[in-house]
């Protein structure tokens, strides 16, 4: 387990923070749903275009755009360079693409933060987007090395001669799994193994499960979500917009939370659809700019950085515990403890994840054992914890949830007065990513 040098985000105590201006995203869509039309990169720039429109920056004014995604389109490699100059923003921005699985939107958010405070940019465009309803696909090995071949045969005999050989397996393609490429278990497995390694039973996931969709509903109906959210219109007719998020069940009870089916070990399992975030697709994107920048041009920013961290373990041992490592981190870096924190937003792959991290922060056998540290991060209070609901219930296009949570978080900061919040993710690979915001 490592962190990441902290020295950069020291600065942003004494000096030169960075403001998050102004941020939206699109309704988060379950994939294969009303979304399916929609490429990454067109979901990048209905988000990136509206940002531009509703802040009315002069888009000169911008130095750099940076997106994350998770499954990129093989014809927008760099997605960021195709949304930057397919929303008005001028052809001599630079614009790259990071990832970082699910914590790829706050990967985008950081570099957009270092960019700022390393002197090298004043104004960043960051995001990220999913469309997993567009997932790539590719041929089979053998039949990639067949197409390769051919494309070397100088008459049409040398060109079809790869083929003569193909048999029907060559054709079969190869789907994308959400699995750890070193340990072969899927996001799933890895929770059901945590599941099971830190006692979390069914009831609990789905009780953790039933608070998420039934916040969200709340706020769905409290229209909360209308500040973050772009009403999105939709091919072919482009006339019925779309402004919520459909994943979110109203009336969903326990009952019918706890008659769902395990998803991935089917006889002892215990994570089910319902209790996991579902596949879904979206974009964020958020404006970030140096507070000297901001007040010159007139902004009242939503917030700033005060610090971050990211973590790495081991994949073997319990993947999507990240957040249980950067946390302690950017708390240490922004000089402040758990209890300092009025809210947070955690991602919720899946209930069970959730639960572990919260029990981690709790524990003082893991502050001990884990990060080399004699007393425990603290119990959290849950009423600050995804006050809104959170990525079971909203949906969770990889991509976009890093950027998703931290826009959730300082809305809901501002409804509350509040100061300081925490927005942590987890992601495969075993990373965890924590970023800790003031609004003053
Ligand atoms: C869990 C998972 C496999 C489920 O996929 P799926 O089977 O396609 O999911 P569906 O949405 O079709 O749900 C399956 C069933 O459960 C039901 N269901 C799902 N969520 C429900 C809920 N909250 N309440 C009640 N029923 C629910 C659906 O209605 C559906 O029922 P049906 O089969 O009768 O139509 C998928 O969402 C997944 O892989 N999620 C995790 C993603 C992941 O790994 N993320 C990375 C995190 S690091």
């Amino acid at each position: 387990m490592s962190f990441s040098s902290g020295e950069i985000v020291n600065q942003v105590n004494n000096r030169n923070r960075v403001a998050i201006v102004y941020g939206l995203r699109t309704p988060f869509i379950k994939s294969g749903t009303l979304f399916r039309n929609l490429s990454s990169l067109e979901l990048g720039k209905i988000v990136t275009v509206e940002l531009l429109n509703r802040t009315e920056i002069d888009p000169k004014d911008i130095d750099k755009v940076i997106f994350g995604t998770v499954l990129p389109s093989i014809k927008t490699s760099n997605l960021a360079r195709e949304i930057s100059l397919s929303s008005g923003v001028p052809v001599t921005v630079p614009a790259f693409t990071v990832t970082s699985a699910c914590a790829s939107g706050t990967q985008a958010f950081t570099n957009g933060v270092e960019s700022i405070l390393s002197g090298d940019s004043n104004v960043v465009v960051v995001g990220g987007v999913e469309s997993i309803s567009d997932f790539p696909v590719l041929f089979s090995k053998s039949f990639r090395n067949m197409l390769f071949d051919s494309s070397k045969g100088k008459n049409i005999f040398q060109k079809a001669k790869p083929f003569f050989k193909m048999g029907v397996g060559d054709i079969a393609p190869d789907i994308p799994a959400i699995a750890e490429r070193s340990t072969g278990l899927t996001m799933g497995e890895s929770a059901e193994k945590m599941a099971r390694l830190n006692q979390i039973s069914r009831k609990d996931q789905d009780e953790f499960a039933l608070r998420s969709h039934t916040l969200a509903s709340k706020a769905q109906k409290e229209e909360i979500f209308r500040r973050e959210m772009i009403k999105t219109f939709i091919p072919p007719d482009f006339e019925e917009p779309i402004f919520t998020d459909n994943a979110v069940k109203s009336g969903l009870t326990i009952e019918t939370l706890s008659e769902l089916k395990p998803a991935f070990d089917k006889e002892y399992g215990t994570v089910t659809s319902g209790n996991s975030a579902p596949l879904s697709d979206g974009a964020c994107a958020l404006l970030l700019m140096s507070e000297e920048r901001a007040k010159a041009l007139g902004f009242k920013p939503l917030g700033y950085v005060r610090s971050y961290a990211y973590s790495a373990l081991d994949p073997r041992d319990q993947l999507l515990m990240g957040p249980a490592y950067s946390t302690p981190a950017a708390l240490d870096k922004a000089g402040l403890t758990l209890k300092d924190m009025e809210l947070v937003e955690i991602h919720e792959a899946f209930s069970a994840q959730v639960l572990s991290n919260i029990r981690a922060f709790a524990s003082k056998k893991f502050a001990e054992e884990k990060l080399s540290r004699t007393k425990a991060l603290g119990e959290i209070d849950m009423d600050k914890v995804n006050v809104t609901g959170g990525s079971i219930a909203i949906g969770h296009p990889f991509g976009a949830t890093g950027g998703r949570i931290i826009l959730t978080l300082l809305y809901a900061l501002q409804r509350r007065q509040a100061n300081f919040g925490l927005a942590t993710v987890c992601a495969a690979g075993g990373l965890g990513a924590t970023v800790i915001l003031e609004r003053e």
